[in-house]
């Protein structure tokens, strides 16, 4: 790609979070989904770790009514921090919350059209370049601590391609239309070139079984094609429809994540990850291993 606007770098990533998390009632009602935690970390800290690790500082919240509480926790607390410090507690635990002033930025979905037109509503802040995007319901983990992570393998594919890139995994083909599915033409080494895309495809319609597992790196022109973008699956505006639209337009690669990913959009994922990243902690794992074979023997 010779193109140099298509490899200004990734510094601003999305993360849609305004979603109302009804399949985790009565949890929900009042905590956002993204701030459920995954053994001692929220749910969105980890993507957002994920983002930083790639080199992306400047991050985006598309958020709604009664999600305040996801900004907050990224906010300096006076109280809490002074209480702790008076009795000689370790305040690290809360670095990973810190901010650059101006580096956190929120944009109000006001109505729950989708997931096309929650990237829409930051496209202001957005502007002219290209962007991440994390859906923090995906939890992307490397194989083990020393691995990295899925934007960062994005960006390094980004790096030498260009253009748009999402990533994929292949799952067992009756789960196919709950995804963003893939029409995958030639492969290299972990890239795929997409010819094609169709959101929540019936099965027997699908192009393959490989999905889109909810990171993606696209140019801003994706902004200008969800402006007119009419509703798609489920009655909703379908950011798969807007990134179908831009093929041939643009280069489009999908990227098969060399780690593991637990979907924690559905309560058996949200358990399957506690459990394996609680397994695999120092301060932790052991005991958790052992209560855990407790449990299976009775
Ligand atoms: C969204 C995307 C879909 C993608 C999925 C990953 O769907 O529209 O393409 O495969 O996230 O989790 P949703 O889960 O919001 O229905």
């Amino acid at each position: 790609m010779s193109n140099t606007t298509q490899r200004k770098p990734i510094r601003k990533a999305v993360f849609p979070v305004a979603g109302l998390g009804t399949r985790f009632l009565p949890a929900t009602k009042v905590v956002p989904k993204e701030l459920l935690p995954i053994v001692d970390r929220p749910l969105i800290q980890y993507a957002i770790d994920e983002a930083r690790e790639a080199g992306i500082e400047q991050m985006i919240f598309v958020t709604g009514r009664g999600k305040t509480a996801l900004v907050e926790n990224f906010d300096i607390a006076y109280e809490l921090e002074s209480t702790m410090e008076a009795r000689g507690k370790d305040l690290s635990v809360l670095d990973a919350t810190r901010f650059i002033p101006g580096n956190l930025m929120t944009v109000r979905q006001q109505v729950p059209l989708g997931l096309g037109h929650a990237i829409w509503c930051a496209r202001a802040i957005v502007g002219d370049e290209p962007f991440a995007i994390l859906l923090p319901d995906e939890l992307m983990v490397g194989h083990n601590a020393d691995t990295g992570g899925c934007m960062k393998q994005m960006v390094e594919a980004y790096d030498e391609v260009g253009g748009n890139l999402i990533s994929v995994l292949e799952v067992p083909r009756e789960e196919v239309s709950s995804y963003g599915v893939i029409d995958p033409g030639a492969t290299h080494g972990v890239m795929t070139v997409v010819n094609g895309l169709v959101e929540k495809p019936p099965m027997a319609l699908a192009p393959s079984n490989k999905i889109i597992s909810g990171r993606y790196i696209l140019q801003p022109e994706v902004m200008r094609t969800l402006e007119t973008q009419e509703k798609g699956a489920g009655g909703e505006i379908q950011l798969t429809d807007a990134m179908a639209r831009m093929i041939g337009t643009q280069p489009f690669h999908a990227v098969t994540f060399n780690g593991r990913r637990f979907d924690c959009g559905s309560k058996t994922g949200f358990v399957e990850a506690t459990l394996a990243l609680a397994l695999e902690r120092e301060d932790m794992g052991a005991e958790i291993r052992a209560i855990a074979e407790r449990l299976l023997a009775r």
